[in-house]
């Protein structure tokens, strides 16, 4: 695979395209659309094409003869998109859409695990507002209301009392405030517990897990604040001990795997399970993704020591010898810097200095949204830059990771400064 073409532009596609080029059977990388930190790494080229814009992105892949394709956000799977590489007899690594809808619909992945047998939260789906309000007068709190389809990470309200889930149901059922993917909804049962993210790599029945991490999906110190796409995470997570690994794999991810092989469909790509971890040591789905986690990529492959572009190659073609990964025996972990007033309203176009300073090679510091403005590194989007250092256990790579961040500013830069905290505590 001398080339290969990530789709997507955010930290989870800088760092997939850093990992790729590692590699040395690989010599050239392209990311559609990209950011500015992939514009400016050696032998990887931005290329202008929307990561929705399945038709482009093809003839691109043809017209380039690209080797592999990778794709990073769920959309484009959920839309299908690697049916229609496999189709025109091209290589990609993800699932196809029968896959994706794991994601892509709330209610086809809490059925798909009650079949399987999954442990998860008890649920009920409806469309209709007053079945759900009736409903919601017979439970206890807080409860958890879900938009059926793909949110942008928006499509969960965890509802302390009655007033407020009801409030949620109607503005997704009748309001329509998540378009099409809200007029179908998931009520679930609160669960409490820790969360980690347990990433793996599946081709048809093998299945190599990724390190364990953790993300720090609340904006603020604490874990308070609105939720977010992710404000930090480290690997590996020491809430994941060996026998908890073991569980996971058997109870969740072969499962799984097992599931998609009896309905016809072989799951291919990554698999993401976020899983609440209950005070018993049950591992409990809340959410499957069909693709890597964004900022989770980001620690897990500082740490991957095997040759990745080998790995997914291999993976795509249903053709794994790999058992198991070579990491980096360090703890990664990353600070996601943000542009003040994200996930809400914020600016863009701001100015950011210091990137050019930080030049540890325990560091690395890995692009979101930002842009090249005349050779000037502006902010474009919410989540700007995610600072992933490594060291020796989390209190260093924590150190670390938090002098290069200190370095790094632009107005109204924001982000928490206790990334790691539950590991270290
Ligand atoms: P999801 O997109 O389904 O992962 O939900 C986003 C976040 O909401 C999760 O990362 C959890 O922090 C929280 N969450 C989702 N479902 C539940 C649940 N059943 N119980 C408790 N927290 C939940
Ligand atoms: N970090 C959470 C996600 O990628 O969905």
């Amino acid at each position: 695979m001398k080339s290969i073409l990530v789709i997507g532009g955010g930290g989870r596609e800088h760092a997939l395209a850093w990992k790729f080029i590692q590699s040395p059977n690989t010599e050239k990388v392209y990311v559609a659309p990209g950011n500015a930190g992939t514009a400016l790494e050696e032998d990887i080229e931005n290329i202008n094409i929307s990561s929705d814009d399945i038709a482009g992105l093809l003839t691109f892949a043809k017209d380039k003869e690209i080797d592999l394709t990778v794709v990073g956000p769920e959309a484009p799977l959920v839309a299908g998109i690697v049916d229609q590489f496999v189709t025109e007899g091209l290589t990609i690594f993800g699932p196809k859409r029968f896959n994706a809808q794991l994601e892509g619909s709330k209610s086809f992945a809490k059925q798909f695990m009650q079949q399987c047998n999954i442990p998860t939260a008890n649920y009920q789906e409806f469309t209709d507002v007053t079945q759900a309000t009736n409903y919601l007068a017979q439970q206890s709190f807080p409860i958890v209301i879900k938009a059926d389809g793909l949110a942008a990470g928006k499509g969960v309200v965890i509802a302390q009392d009655n007033h407020e889930a009801t409030e949620a149901v109607v503005l997704m059922l009748t309001d329509g405030a998540h378009g099409d993917a809200g007029r179908k909804i998931v009520i679930e049962e609160f669960i409490q517990g820790e969360e980690v993210s347990f990433i793996c790599l599946v081709d048809h029945d093998t299945v190599i897990p990724l390190a364990s991490s953790q993300d720090h999906k609340a904006r603020d110190n604490g874990d308070l604040g609105p939720n977010t796409g992710g404000m930090g995470a480290y690997s590996p997570a020491p809430l994941l001990t060996n026998a908890l690994h073991t569980k996971v794999i058997s109870d969740v991810i072969q499962p799984t795997v097992q599931g998609f092989i009896d309905a016809g469909y072989p799951y291919q790509g990554f698999l993401y399970a976020g899983l609440m971890i209950t005070a018993e040591g049950i591992p409990k789905v809340l959410e499957f993704n069909c693709r890597f986690g964004d900022p989770e990529t980001q620690p897990i492959l500082m740490r991957l020591q095997s040759n990745f572009s080998q790995l997914c190659w291999d993976a795509a073609r249903n053709q794994l010898t790999e058992t198991s990964l070579d990491w980096n025996p360090q703890t990664a972990l990353g600070v996601v810097m943000a542009a003040g007033g994200y996930p809400f309203d914020y600016a863009k176009g701001e100015t950011i200095s210091g990137i050019e300073n930080i030049s540890a090679s325990h560091t690395k510091v890995f692009h979101a949204g930002t842009a090249l403005k005349d050779n000037t590194i502006t902010t474009s989007g919410g989540r700007v830059l995610c600072v992933t250092a490594l060291g020796n256990d989390i209190k260093i790579a924590q150190q670390n990771a938090y002098r290069s961040v200190k370095a790094i500013n632009w107005k109204d830069a924001y982000y928490r400064d206790d990334i790691g905290f539950k590991a270290i505590k």
